[in-house]
């Protein structure tokens, strides 16, 4: 498979060595300098490319999957940060016809992590006396907070969790926090590849339920497995598309 990369720094780099070592060849690189607005995408450059692996910046990202839309090349996306953007992007990728497979975190171990969470809420979702809250922690190069990963975990709370109306990453100037809010604690710092934790805290004792990654790898490697799942697709899809489509396992909401 021909593979272009949007975005050629840590993550565009990681996704190479494992697109080669899976046998694919990378034809394409647009980094910052190639590609202001997206222009470096066109018709012309995407010629013979089976589908693009966008690891750039959120300023980026939308800019960047609308023209590889329209030149008609499929997309693996991993970068974070653009997801209000979301339904503009959906409508431009089904508009073109082709595949796009979007996810805040490829790693395999983290899409099943995110069940784990979903259970460990279900359980806990009649014992409010157990408080939940995530912490995530990130390299200090990441621009984007909390981590999409987080918002996805948010979002599996929040669904599950009576008592979290909203989450929050900031802590009121007086008084303390409501306990309807989820809070969510954010770290950068040195070169950590991506941890999160959810901890449900009790009166008398704590329990909580941790990712980490321990390098690009695992991210890196769940791309390129979507790269080669979404080529031929047309429509907008998740990891849980892929994993439920992969494991034999029922479609997840
Ligand atoms: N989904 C996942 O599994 C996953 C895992 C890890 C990271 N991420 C996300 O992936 C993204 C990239 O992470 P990273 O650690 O690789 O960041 P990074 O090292 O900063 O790399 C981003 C690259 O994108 C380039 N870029 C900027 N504007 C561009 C444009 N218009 N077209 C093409 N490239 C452009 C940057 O160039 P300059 O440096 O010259 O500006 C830089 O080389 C972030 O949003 C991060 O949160 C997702």
């Amino acid at each position: 498979m021909n593979l272009a990369l949007l975005g050629y720094g840590r993550m565009g780099r990681a996704v190479e060595a494992a697109a080669r070592e899976r046998g694919h060849s990378v034809v394409l690189i647009l980094d910052a300098d190639e590609n202001p607005e997206g222009r470096g995408i066109t018709p012309e450059a995407m010629d013979g490319v089976d589908v693009a692996v966008d690891f750039s910046v959120p300023g980026a990202a939308v800019d960047n999957i609308r023209r590889t839309a329209e030149a008609g090349v499929d997309l693996v996306v991993g970068t974070t940060g653009w997801e209000e953007r979301r339904s503009e992007v959906e409508e431009a990728v089904r508009a073109a016809g082709v595949g796009l497979l979007h996810a805040p975190n490829f790693s395999i171990g983290v899409n099943l992590f995110f069940r784990v969470v979903e259970e460990a809420a279900r359980l806990l979702a009649p014992f409010d006396a157990y408080d939940a809250h995530l912490v995530e922690a990130h390299h200090r190069h990441k621009v984007d907070h909390p981590s999409g990963t987080a918002r996805k975990l948010t979002d599996i709370l929040l669904e599950r969790l009576p008592g979290k109306k909203e989450w929050s990453k900031d802590l009121p100037d007086e008084g303390a926090l409501d306990p309807s809010v989820l809070q969510v604690s954010v770290i950068r710092a040195g070169e950590v590849a991506g941890m999160h934790a959810v901890g449900f805290d009790g009166a008398h004792d704590r329990i909580e339920v941790r990712h980490e990654a321990r390098g690009r790898e695992g991210f890196a490697g769940g791309a390129v497995l979507g790269a080669e799942w979404i080529r031929g697709k047309a429509g907008v899809f998740s990891m849980e598309d892929f994993l439920a489509d992969r494991t034999g396992d029922e479609e997840r909401g």
